[in-house]
């Protein structure tokens, strides 16, 4: 099990949208894995909330079968379950009407002194009337935190508002804007590999990193989830949030300590610092999107998006890639290319630092063969970390240089289990820890960006390239890159 528990207060967590898609797949299979691990205290309780009655009994077996699905068979202990089991409660509420909130009240009423968490895997639109619920039905104490599920808002303008709803009740260190990328080992390793080395630092710059490559491949299709897909597309979906705040942590300025607000404010200013792709030229130049027709996923044959909708058309991107550029000292003239799509060939999150070639080679004919470095951060699956580094290739015949990769393999490296990104996510909110949740002022300033690359395309009105699933994508996007004389990281060992 995990290597060290740090023990929280005991808390009521509330989970609106308790019997959702969410709640099964990540919330309830990471509190069970925290219970087991004994990091949540003797007297806290998770109570979930959904429009219709089930009673606890129906709700309890809807939960022992969440955990059957989602948890490994090793790792359900039937005495850690049960005891999990007596700390749910189900409670049937109408959110925008009055039923069902004076039971909440008198469910949390028992431990007011108690950290109490209200998590809202909801659609975005009942974040602001479930806040103003639970503030008019009085369960907003000092000790109150509100986690908020992306996405916020689908424009700069829904996203404020959205803030503004929720910031009218709760204050802003109580709320918690998840982005789950953020909890995910691999991507807090980034901050560990930038600033817990020396190595990488003096060299981390446009002196000597020609580009960087941010990739979130999933072979996956939209898996039942077409109806919030389609109103959302990859952009919106994955790159406003995750990508965006994987490029914050490469490019950022080391902040002054881990603390919340030292690293938002860096992150802050990489959003900020963005080049803005908003000309008709740019959007065309720097962005491609695609969606996929039908094609195969692990040797089977898949349909394509709008199948798997069911809509004859549809403008929604499934797949898209922009150039961005930080204009600040640190990284002028590094573009940073960032790539994301369903359907794809695999399953591939990873940042590529491309650093520049060497400035001149003594090697002669073996020249050719030098390759400049390149560092991998495989961030899901097989986290690992890559330096591919030139060396000679050994034995006889001359000097013949190879590229070949240091290779960090977690799963060599640290044999624990680690807690998946929601479970370590949901102890930071218990604890009151925001720093690794995204505050008011990024998600505003990361929708700033992409909202004049919703708004160029929309003004172009050419409908996504299209790519035949199991593809890297529209041809486009491998020839946005390859017109700057690069091409797209493909694992070389
Ligand atoms: C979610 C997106 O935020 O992230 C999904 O809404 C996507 O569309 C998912 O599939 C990817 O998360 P992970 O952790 O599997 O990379």
């Amino acid at each position: 099990m995990s290597a060290r528990i740090i023990p929280v207060e005991p808390f009521d967590l509330v989970v609106f949208g308790g019997t959702g898609d969410l709640a099964r797949r990540k919330l309830l299979p990471g509190l069970y894995h925290r219970d087991q691990d004994r990091q949540i205290p003797g007297t806290s309780r998770i109570i979930a909330v959904s429009r219709h009655e089930i009673g606890r009994g129906a709700y309890l077996d809807e939960v022992r079968a969440a955990l059957e699905a989602h948890v490994p068979a090793k790792e359900r202990e039937p005495e850690a379950v049960e005891r999990f089991l007596r700390r749910l409660d189900h409670v049937a509420l109408d959110i925008e009407g009055d039923a069902g909130w004076d039971q909440l009240r008198a469910a949390i009423e028992r431990t007011p002194n108690e950290v109490r968490v209200f998590y809202l895997a909801t659609s975005p639109d009942l974040f602001g009337p479930v806040c103003d619920r639970l503030q008019t039905f009085g369960m907003v104490t000092p000790k109150a935190r509100v986690v908020i599920e992306k996405p916020i808002g689908r424009d700069l303008e829904s996203a404020r508002r959205i803030n503004e709803a929720v910031g009218h009740v709760f204050e802003e260190e109580q709320i918690f804007r998840i982005d789950h990328y953020l909890g995910k080992e691999s991507v807090q390793n980034l901050l560990a590999l930038r600033f817990a080395n020396s190595l990488f630092e003096p060299l981390w710059n446009a002196h000597h990193i020609d580009h960087v490559q941010i990739t979130v491949a999933e072979n996956l299709g939209v898996e039942g989830r077409g109806g919030y897909y389609d109103r959302s597309g990859a952009l919106r979906d994955m790159v406003q949030n995750h990508i965006l705040q994987l490029l914050c942590l490469v490019a950022m300025e080391p902040p002054q300590e881990l603390g919340a607000d030292s690293l938002r404010d860096e992150k802050l200013k990489v959003l900020k610092a963005l080049n803005p792709i908003r000309r008709e030229a740019d959007v065309a130049a720097k962005t491609v999107r695609g969606q996929y027709t039908a094609g195969a996923a692990n040797g089977q044959a898949v349909p394509g998006y709008l199948d798997e909708i069911k809509r004859n058309a549809s403008q929604t991107e499934t797949f898209c890639v922009l150039k961005a550029e930080v204009d600040n000292w640190r990284w002028a003239g590094v573009p940073f290319y960032l790539r994301t799509g369903k359907r794809l060939p695999e399953r591939v999150s990873e940042v590529v630092i491309q650093f520049k070639a060497v400035p001149h080679s003594i090697f002669g004919d073996a020249s050719r063969q030098i390759v400049a470095n390149r560092l991998v951060v495989r961030l899901q699956p097989d986290e690992a970390v890559k330096l591919f580094l030139m060396s000679k290739d050994p034995g006889p015949g001359g000097m013949r240089l190879k590229n070949v990769p240091l290779n960090l393999a977690y799963s060599e490296t640290f044999q624990d289990r680690y807690p998946d990104a929601y479970e370590r996510l949901l102890m930071d909110v218990v604890r009151g820890n925001p720093a690794l949740f995204m505050r008011k002022d990024e998600v505003e300033a990361a929708w700033g960006w992409i909202e004049p690359i919703l708004e160029g395309w929309e003004a172009r009105a050419e409908p996504p390239r299209t790519y035949v699933a199991g593809s890297w994508g529209p041809s486009a996007a491998i020839a946005l890159i390859e017109r700057d004389g690069r091409t797209w990281h493909e694992d070389a060992a």
